[in-house]
């Protein structure tokens, strides 16, 4: 049995950003970044924290699972955009929520978080140390974006996605298929650094990437970690039901498609209208699809991610 995913929620902040605005700011055009990338619009907090989206997505998260606060064990959240350091942004959820029961720790694998996450929900349900967990991705990617920088400005929003996820079965008969890989050697590709620390050398507080290189290392690896998920659970490319993967570009998401041979059908997108959210696109996308009733029970999904570190993964589950 998989861990079922008992609730899911997101959370939008309402100020929505097109492209027409932000080709006000840079040299770019509506045309460009949605022919390179797909975004069309996304939504950029003003009021909003990580920690207060983060909690608006776990508790719809919550309620859809209809379950109660204390029910969970352990609250993760996934971010690189955090507006403090401590207490963790898991901490203001536990408070928030009032998850009295709930361990709760803050990880950052970037926008392979969601999946992070999962495995790391998964080792602690198989080594029977909890039953329920509350996953989010919460990111307000506006705090590091350099709207001076077209390469960047472009791609980024604000948002968070949440999931509950619950053991309904004893540990070992839990079905964990999940792969995370990294490659510190090439962290150079999307950096960002604090403001704090003595050997920061050079500080800069915005997002700075090299996007060909990120593209590239995208559409290669995403599929080889999907190849491996398929492999391990010995279920074939054809019997997948969605791909939902992290909604970085368009491009990647349809690249990677065509290296799996698969029709852009099962490939669920949300990227034109909330453009790359980081850690909480994964979350999100699933919430939408559960919500639209995209997804049947039963059904085979692979989830994958990747991004700064780098780090990518993915996991297969039956919905
Ligand atoms: N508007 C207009 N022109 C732009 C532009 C913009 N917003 N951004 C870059 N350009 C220009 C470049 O300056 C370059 O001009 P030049 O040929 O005169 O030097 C040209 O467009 C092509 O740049 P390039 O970087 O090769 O474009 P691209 O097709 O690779 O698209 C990205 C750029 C950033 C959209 C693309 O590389 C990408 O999406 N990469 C992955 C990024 C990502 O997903 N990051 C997060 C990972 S989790």
């Amino acid at each position: 049995m998989f861990i079922k995913f008992a609730g899911t929620g997101s959370y939008l902040p309402p100020k929505v950003v097109d492209n027409f605005e932000i080709s006000r700011m840079v040299d770019t055009s509506d045309e460009w970044i949605q022919t390179r990338t797909g975004v069309v619009t996304r939504h950029i907090a003003e009021k909003d924290t990580v920690a207060s989206m983060a909690a608006k997505a776990g508790r719809i998260a919550l309620e859809d699972a209809g379950m109660r606060p204390e029910e969970i064990d352990m609250v993760i959240v996934s971010t690189v955009s955090a507006e403090q350091v401590l207490p963790c942004v898991a901490c203001e959820v536990q408070k928030e929520l009032g998850l009295v029961n709930a361990s709760a720790l803050d990880i950052n694998s970037a926008c392979s978080g969601f999946i992070t996450g999962y495995q790391m929900v998964a080792g602690q349900m198989k080594a029977g140390m909890i039953k329920n967990a509350l996953l989010i991705g919460s990111e307000s990617l506006s705090n590091g974006v350099d709207w001076s920088d077209r390469s960047t400005c472009i791609l980024f929003g604000d948002g968070a996605g949440a999931a509950v996820l619950r053991m309904e079965c004893p540990p070992e008969e839990l079905e964990v298929t999940c792969i995370m890989h990294a490659d510190g050697s090439k962290g150079h590709h999307l950096t960002c650094s604090v403001g704090h620390g003595k050997h920061k050398v050079p500080f800069d507080e915005y997002y700075r990437m090299n996007g060909r290189e990120i593209f590239k290392f995208a559409v290669k690896k995403v599929p080889e970690v999907i190849g491996e998920v398929l492999e391990k659970q010995g279920v074939s490319v054809e019997e997948i039901d969605y791909f939902v993967l992290h909604q970085a570009n368009k491009r990647i998401i349809e690249g990677i498609a065509r290296r799996l041979g698969q029709t852009e059908e099962k490939f669920p997108m949300n990227v034109m209208r909330n453009g790359n959210i980081s850690s909480a696109c994964i979350p999100m996308l699933l919430d939408e699809m559960s919500r639209e009733g995209k997804i049947k029970p039963r059904e085979k999904l692979v989830l994958a991610g990747f991004g700064a570190g780098l780090t990518w993964g993915g996991f297969y589950t039956e919905w």
